[in-house]
């Protein structure tokens, strides 16, 4: 059944900015017009330009696995057209090696290498470590009364654990976790130079550990990621550096985003609370339909066409950045029954909040693991959490790419 809509001028439609917060309170409404009324939508996105959006479930699968689009943008831009793009200073380049910025063969080696050491079965064993340490922030939280969800839970966890992935010593956690948000936040500072100083060091540091892990590795994911051969290939260091930036940059804010969005949806649907509180055999499907609704990333990251390529009819021009929106399409009527329902039992969920085909979220499992057990211990322990404040208070950041809260403040009891 397709989503019901009003019918409004496109070009109202198009000077919409999907990054202002007000929007990301709740932009289904305006998706659903979108997929309705013009699927494919060239908009201004601030301080991207112009883009062009891709709203409809089926188009969003198809251009995530187009390879007419490119991840790198110098592959798809002509020499003139590069001259107006601004170069990373050399100090970064190496970061311009991680995988959501590659394409075909190159992307595909890299891939398989840190896929060898980021396997399902190292993440399950994580599980455990996991569950003590959520329900030591869930004491901590219940002994302060009144708590910020996203500072003291939904942030730490991740942060916590990919650390011990990764092999970061624990003695390093706070320094770890200071530059670790240092870099997650410097895109969207008002002025990204600024955090360039504590950047160099996080990178002067996380060089030193690929280094020491070289030369006496452990039982760790930098130690596995060094050591991972494909025949007669292995990663540089360089790309070991990559790689462990492009983990913590993709893994963190998205699943921050999917524990605090998360639980406020729960808070929001008392009914869906109460049944997954209830039948602790729907965490599973419960978490996969919450990373549905509440979309921890509302698009995919950049794609630029390499030549003209018409989406459902319409020509994006080669050159062009497009974006799937994929808040858009997990909210689909022609994919979803009831689209806009949050039913924490919702049997063949396909959404595509973890993407499609080649850059599909390399993090799927540990997202669910953390999603599970973070939520699973406030259901479990906190029966009497009710936010602290009144829902019209609650800001939703400003982001081009992410969807997720400033703040959520809670009582636990
Ligand atoms: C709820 C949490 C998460 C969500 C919603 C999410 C979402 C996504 C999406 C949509 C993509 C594809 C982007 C594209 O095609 O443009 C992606 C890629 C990726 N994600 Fe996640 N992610 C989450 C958690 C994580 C975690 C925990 C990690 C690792 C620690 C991670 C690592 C990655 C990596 C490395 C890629 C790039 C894969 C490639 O290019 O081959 N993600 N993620």
């Amino acid at each position: 059944m397709a989503a019901q809509t009003s019918s409004i001028p496109t070009g109202s439609l198009s000077s919409v900015d999907v990054t202002a917060t007000a929007f990301k309170a709740d932009p289904f409404p305006h998706y659903a017009h979108l997929r309705a009324e013009a699927p494919v939508l060239p908009v201004t996105v601030p301080r991207m330009g112009q883009a062009w959006l891709v709203t409809r479930y089926d188009d969003v699968g198809a251009v995530l696995k187009d390879q007419r689009l490119a991840k790198n943008q110098r592959e798809a831009l002509t020499p003139a057209q590069l001259t107006k793009v601004a170069t990373m200073p050399r100090m970064f380049a190496p970061l311009e090696r991680g995988l959501l910025n590659l394409d075909g063969a190159d992307h595909d080696r890299l891939r398989a290498l840190a896929h060898r050491a980021f396997t399902p079965r190292r993440i399950e064993q994580m599980r455990d470590q996991a569950q003590v340490l959520a329900d030591q922030l869930v004491d901590a939280a219940e002994r302060k009364g009144s708590t910020d969800l996203i500072a003291d839970y939904a942030l730490p966890l991740p942060l916590v654990l990919i650390g011990r992935i990764l092999g970061v010593p624990e003695r390093d956690n706070p320094r770890f976790s200071a530059w670790s948000r240092t870099l997650i936040g410097a895109a969207s500072r008002r002025n990204p130079l600024t955090a360039v100083p504590s950047v160099l060091r996080f990178l002067r540091y996380l060089r030193a550990l690929i280094a020491e892990r070289a030369a006496r590795p452990r039982d760790d994911l930098i130690s596995a990621m060094v050591a991972a051969r494909e025949q007669d290939d292995r990663l540089s260091a360089d790309e070991v550096l990559a790689m462990v930036v492009l983990l913590l940059t993709a893994g963190h804010e998205t699943t921050v985003n999917l524990i605090a969005s998360g639980v406020l949806a729960l808070l929001e649907h008392p009914d869906q609370l109460a049944r997954l509180r209830d039948e602790p055999a729907l965490l599973g499907p419960g978490i996969e339909e919450l990373v549905r609704f509440v979309v921890p990333a509302e698009q995919a990251t950049q794609r630029y066409a390499r030549e003209d390529v018409t989406i459902a009819g319409v020509t994006v021009p080669q050159g062009s950045l497009v974006l799937a929106v994929l808040a858009s399409a997990n909210r689909d009527g022609r994919f979803f029954d009831d689209p806009d329902t949050l039913d924490v039992a919702r049997a063949n969920n396909r959404h595509l909040s973890f993407g499609q085909g080649m850059h599909y979220c390399l993090g799927a499992p540990l997202a669910r693991l953390e999603g599970q057990t973070a939520i699973g211990a406030l259901l479990r322990r906190a029966p009497g959490l009710r936010l602290a404040v009144a829902p019209r208070e609650l800001r939703w950041r400003g982001s081009i790419i992410l969807r997720g809260l400033e703040a959520l403040p809670v009582r636990l009891s």
